[in-house]
């Protein structure tokens, strides 16, 4: 693995490789046992878009493996001013060990690590969150104690999350439904994927789609960059809203995840949000555990 771009070029092995790093990561840092993995090492960060735990994810997660994370807000660079991502990436290889981004085009991030020459990994695009869906698996892991066999459910919108929440749940053998208006399905490279799994399910209906799930998912109705088509979304999202109605049909003992940040009252209600908030704020956190055990894999000399 050399860079972290989308979860469609992770093997199952990698993922779990990620996951286990990520516990031990985690137990590690609980118990006062340093691990300064990347000693010398630095992160640039790149964002062209807004974030809360990426950004302090990231930054923490540096510092706990004793590299240096480096936050370049793209309005700030050359690059906010036009400057190629080609000749970006060959620049920034000549100082940095790794770079984070969050933008809005897959493609810039893929150009990054064609033209560079050191580990990039992705904040968030358009089209998929890979971090944030290591960090669902490993809290999803936690409180089920495994991934096989459960079933993931996603209403919404089929944006990066729902793309990435698919290719990452069924890589780890589950079996995934999701439900979404028309006009707003995943992409359709995922769905190229995810036909060859039988475990597959693209439902109109969110009660068809939540029933019997072992974990419900969701997200905004409007995404960064979307804000102009809110209301217009509000309108076709209604009724796919995660309420109690819809939760009695998944299963008892089902968890609820949210990558946050939720709008209460529209995705999901803030009755089932508090229901569900440990385990949502457990997500929030794995972010740091994940997304170290993934900078070790990339930046580390021992992996
Ligand atoms: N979930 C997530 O990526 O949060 P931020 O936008 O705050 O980074
Ligand atoms: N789908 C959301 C996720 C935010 C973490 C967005 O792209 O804005």
């Amino acid at each position: 693995m050399k860079h972290l771009l989308k979860l469609l070029d992770l093997t199952t092995e990698e993922i779990t490789d990620i996951l286990n790093l990520a516990d031990q990561l985690k137990y590690e840092l609980k118990h006062g046992i340093e691990h300064k993995l990347l000693a010398g090492k630095t992160l640039g960060m790149i964002f062209q878009k807004a974030s809360t735990r990426t950004r302090v994810s990231f930054e923490v997660g540096m510092y706990q493996l004793g590299g240096l994370p480096i936050f370049l807000s793209a309005s700030d660079m050359q690059i906010g001013r036009g400057e190629p991502v080609e000749d970006t990436s060959r620049v920034l290889s000549r100082y940095l060990n790794g770079i984070m981004i969050r933008t809005f085009e897959q493609e810039e991030v893929e150009s990054l690590a064609k033209y560079g020459n050191i580990p990039i990994i992705n904040g968030l695009t358009d089209f998929c969150h890979p971090c944030q869906i290591l960090a669902d698996l490993m809290t999803i892991r936690e409180v089920k104690g495994r991934l096989e066999g459960l079933k993931m459910c996603y209403i919404g919108d089929g944006n990066n999350m729902m793309n990435s929440l698919i290719v990452g749940c069924l890589k780890m053998g589950m079996a995934v439904s999701v439900a979404c208006p028309e006009g707003y399905d995943p992409d359709q490279r995922v769905l190229d994927f995810a036909k060859e799994y039988d475990c597959f399910q693209l439902c109109r209906s969110p009660k068809e789609a939540v029933k019997d799930a072992d974990v419900v998912i969701t997200d905004v109705w409007a995404s960064m960059g979307q804000e102009g088509e809110a209301e217009k979304r509000r309108e076709a999202f209604a009724g796919y809203q995660i309420n109690a109605e819809l939760m009695a049909l998944a299963h008892p003992d089902a968890m609820v995840q949210h990558c946050l940040p939720a709008h209460r009252g529209e995705e999901i209600t803030a009755e089932v949000f508090e229901q569900h908030a440990d385990e949502i704020f457990q997500e929030a956190e794995n972010r740091l555990h994940a997304q170290k055990a993934v900078l070790v894999k990339l930046l580390g000399d021992q992996q």
